[in-house]
């Protein structure tokens, strides 16, 4: 038998949904997703967005407005392809991370998280389309860290919710899966090289370096590298893979 030439990657009349479309990852997501031919559909907090080839519209996910219109944003979109990627990072042990942040970080990570997913599957099942769905996790997901309490849990429930997800979908044809990125070369790192030099008495990009120095592959991904499986979970190149949360880290976790 030879290999399907006509299947694999192509997202030709497929409609996709990118959250975080401004962000490191979200924006060669958007990139990806529009050079296989898909009508990408993209959103963030920022008046404005920084790529292209998209249609962009702008909501903040920690409002309670701005969620419920950006819900409404979906079902009239009517997904093809949800790719679930907004978040926060922030830092603090269980004895230092206040309630403010765990409801900054709960209230993207999680909150909005589960209302945008919750919102792409009934608007794929209302419209009888066999979609997927793909979750931003974490490395952070597997393993909680002293220092990052809340982000961690965060990530954990999104591994979670896409398992239930998947299972309750599934008689839907509709696939959800999970990505879990090691250390991603992105703007996000900024922030976080940045908190782990006030935290842990680190020069300024001392962090960055060290995690990328301690990647068994030797360096930090870069939003590429996510991409591109982001386009094997929205592709049929994927077809019989739901459930699932896959790595992008360099060999960072061990599953
Ligand atoms: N970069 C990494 O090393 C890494 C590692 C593991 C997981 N991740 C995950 O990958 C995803 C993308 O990360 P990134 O590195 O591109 O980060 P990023 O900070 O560049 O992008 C995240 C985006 O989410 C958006 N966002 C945050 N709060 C929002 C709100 N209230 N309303 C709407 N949008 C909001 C931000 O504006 C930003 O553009 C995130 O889910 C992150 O947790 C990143």
């Amino acid at each position: 038998m030879t290999p399907d030439a006509a299947a694999p990657t192509d997202l030709t009349g497929k409609t996709c949904i990118v959250t975080g479309a401004n962000g490191g990852i979200g924006l060669s997501i958007c990139d990806h997703f529009a050079a296989l031919g898909a009508q990408v559909l993209a959103t963030d907090v920022d008046d404005r967005f920084a790529g292209m080839d998209a249609t962009y519209q702008p909501f903040d996910l920690l409002d309670a407005e701005g969620l419920q219109a950006a819900q409404d944003w979906i079902t009239k979109a009517e997904p093809d392809v949800m790719f679930n990627n907004a978040a926060l990072f922030d830092m603090g042990s269980v004895l230092q991370a206040d309630l403010v942040q765990f409801d900054r970080l709960f209230g993207v990570n999680v909150r909005a998280f589960y209302a945008l997913m919750q919102a792409s599957a009934q608007s794929m099942i209302a419209k009888g389309k066999q979609g997927s769905i793909i979750n931003m996790a974490s490395q952070a997901g597997h393993r909680g860290e002293a220092l990052v309490a809340h982000y961690c849990a965060t990530k954990a429930a999104v591994i979670s919710y896409t398992q239930s997800a998947a299972l309750a979908l599934a008689p839907h044809k509709i696939r959800v899966n999970a990505i879990s990125p090691g250390v991603i070369d992105t703007p996000m790192w900024k922030t976080v090289d940045g908190l782990f030099a006030k935290f842990e008495g680190k020069e300024i990009g001392q962090k960055k370096r060290e995690v990328g120095e301690a990647v068994p592959l030797g360096y930090m991904g870069s939003p590429e590298d996510v991409a591109r499986v982001a386009v094997f979970l929205a592709s049929q190149q994927s077809s019989y893979m739901t459930a699932q949360t896959i790595g992008v880290d360099g060999g960072n976790v061990l599953r």
